[in-house]
């Protein structure tokens, strides 16, 4: 088992009752790992944080849009004034949305990218601070197989190209950062047994399953699992990388 032991680590999105930022604030807490999570859904928040403290697992919950700078600045602060440091970021929040190029307006483009990039560098950008003054850290974003293979079962081409802007983001960053003792890694899952997953008719599920050579899509746990390692000090010397989670769907 990894040790987070006295770590602070920052989870945004967390607030989805069955998403994946759930499991992976979870896990940290499993590890030993102070978890803090953050999302636009207050109601969430709260549930999640209970849920993690029920488990006996050191949380707080903060609510915050990450798409604010003001707003992300003063969480930012808020947790350096309390905790003193920040060792892991995970970049979760995201939001997609099923729409084909020619139906796409300029207005859904720039919300996709306004969460999806735009709030993921607002958030990395100050935490990365805070890293940089203990001269450790670890960052993780969720990319998806969508921004490498292309998407359109839940995504449109604006959440494809979201997802690669994340990947050339963190190889950038982790040029800037590697000289504090700081990682940034992406993962990209796959289709993962989520709501979203759930919520797909039968036939349109089994026509998914056919293309993935494991037969199944992915649990939550499987990418959290990655996701600890990345953030893990046993990860020291992986930067700019980042891992597939897609059962075969997807190799290169
Ligand atoms: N579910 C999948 O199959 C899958 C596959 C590949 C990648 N991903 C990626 O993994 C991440 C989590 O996916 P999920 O399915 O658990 O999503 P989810 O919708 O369950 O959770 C995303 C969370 O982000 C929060 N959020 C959205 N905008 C925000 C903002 N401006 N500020 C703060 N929080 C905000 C939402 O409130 C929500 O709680 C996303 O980045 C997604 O793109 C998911």
């Amino acid at each position: 088992m990894l040790d987070f032991t006295d770590q602070v680590v920052l989870v945004t999105g967390a607030g989805s009752p069955k998403g994946i930022g759930r499991t992976i604030a979870q896990t940290f807490g499993r590890q030993g790992g102070k978890v803090l999570i953050v999302d636009i859904n207050q109601e969430g928040i709260d549930k999640n944080v209970q849920e993690l403290k029920d488990l006996g697992y050191e949380a707080e919950g903060f609510v915050a849009d990450l798409t604010n700078p003001d707003s992300v600045k003063e969480l930012v602060d808020e947790i350096v004034d309390k905790y003193g440091r920040i060792d892991v970021l995970v970049n979760n929040a995201g939001i997609s949305q099923k729409v084909t190029v020619a139906d796409m307006t300029l207005d859904d483009m720039k919300r996709i990218f306004n969460v999806n990039m735009f709030g993921l560098f607002l958030i990395t950008q100050a935490v990365a601070e805070v890293m940089k003054k203990q001269k450790y850290g670890r960052i993780v974003h969720l990319s998806s197989v969508s921004g490498k293979r292309g998407g359109g079962i839940f995504g449109g081409a604006h959440y494809s190209a979201s997802k690669a802007a994340v990947l050339g983001f963190s190889k950038n960053l982790a040029r800037e950062l590697s000289e504090y003792g700081i990682t940034t890694n992406c993962v990209a899952p796959g289709l993962i047994n989520t709501e979203i997953w759930k919520s797909l008719p039968k036939e349109q599920a089994e026509d998914v399953i056919a293309g993935i050579p494991m037969g199944r899509p992915g649990e939550t746990q499987e990418v959290a699992d990655a996701i600890v390692f990345l953030a893990s000090p046993e990860a020291s010397y992986i930067t700019g990388e980042e891992i597939d989670i897609n059962g075969g769907s997807h190799m290169d």
